[in-house]
């Protein structure tokens, strides 16, 4: 079994990038990167030559034995060494803080407000407005800041979508406030930023931007509970996932699983990716992720499940018709 990554990189429109800004703060973060950038250049280039000229100079002297003269060093240290990188360090301070208080937008009507909840090692994203419940998947309607009241469960995690916005730090028994705005449709990854255990690296989240309609359909579908089975075999797929230990950590609204330990998996077949961007959304990686979930993410929560064959071919064709 192969994570797939031509799978799974399928499923972003760009590498995450923050100087590829696809919103107005990701827009304002990377030009005050790039500023600082240009001041780091111009002083290492300053710095470089003051110490290329007295080589030069040396170079060139008479030959001259004894102490060197001291050359006003202690103008050396008081402009070069303190107040030149004093009013460096200030002017750079004030245009960050300009880039900080622009984080936050002011919108115009009632901005979209999601709340985004850390596990380890997964994200919970709730639309507490619209009774939307889901997983390591943000839908967003293009052109509007959506506000994100972020919490965390366990550990200090951090929210960060490169393309769209800063990184804001999820920190258990605080509600911290982020903003997302994204200027066109598309699809971008966000991350975990902040060190939070061994999978760490594979708390990734997709975030979908939308136009208007395609957003209503979104929450529309999202807010339905599930949909009793169409056909005999998933009738047979849903009774062997509520007769197995799935139900114990999972929710699948409409059925008697309720377990709020894991993921909602009430629209899992609609999602892009598995075990929270780890693995493209397709029947081999669900099945595999559910033969032995610690071997694709060492450490996770979510415990291999004894099934047979049939059980387990009966309970994926049940979760891919969780749309
Ligand atoms: Cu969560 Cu790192």
């Amino acid at each position: 079994m192969t994570m797939s990554f031509a799978q799974l990189r399928a499923v972003y429109d760009r590498a995450p990038s923050a100087f590829d800004a696809t919103g107005p703060q990701a827009a304002r973060l990377a030009t005050l990167g790039w500023t600082m950038i240009a001041i780091a250049t111009v002083v290492f280039l300053v710095v470089m030559a003051l110490l290329l000229v007295p080589v030069w100079r040396r170079r060139n002297a008479p030959r001259v034995d004894g102490p060197a003269e001291p050359v006003s060093e202690r103008a050396w240290i008081l402009y070069g060494g303190t107040a030149i990188p004093a009013l460096i360090l200030a002017g750079v301070f004030i245009v960050t803080l300009g880039a900080y208080d622009s984080a936050a937008p002011r919108p115009n009507g009632p901005p979209v407000t999601i709340e985004v909840i850390g596990h380890q090692w997964w994200w919970e994203v709730r639309y507490p407005g619209q009774h939307v419940l889901t997983a390591n998947e943000i839908h967003l309607p293009v052109g509007r800041p959506v506000k994100v009241l972020l919490r965390s469960e366990d550990v200090i995690h951090s929210f960060w979508v490169p393309n769209l916005a800063g990184k804001t730090d999820a920190i258990p028994g605080v509600t911290n406030v982020a903003w997302l705005e994204a200027d066109r449709p598309g699809v971008w990854r966000g991350t975990c930023a902040e060190y939070c255990g061994m999978q760490h690296a594979h708390m990734a989240l997709s975030v979908v931007a939308q136009d208007d309609a395609a957003f209503a359909r979104w929450t529309d579908s999202e807010r339905a509970v599930s949909a009793p089975p169409a056909d005999s075999g998933t009738l047979e797929g849903e009774q062997a996932f509520l007769q197995a230990q799935c139900v114990y950590c999972h929710t699948v609204r409409g059925t008697l699983a309720q377990g709020t330990v894991g993921p909602d998996l009430t629209h899992l077949a609609s999602r892009l990716t598995l075990a929270s961007g780890t693995l493209a959304n397709n029947r081999g990686n669900l099945m595999g992720w559910i033969v032995n979930p610690d071997r694709l993410k060492p450490g996770t929560k979510m415990p291999a499940v004894p099934l047979s064959g049939p059980q387990l071919v009966a309970i994926v064709n049940y979760l891919e018709s969780l749309k």
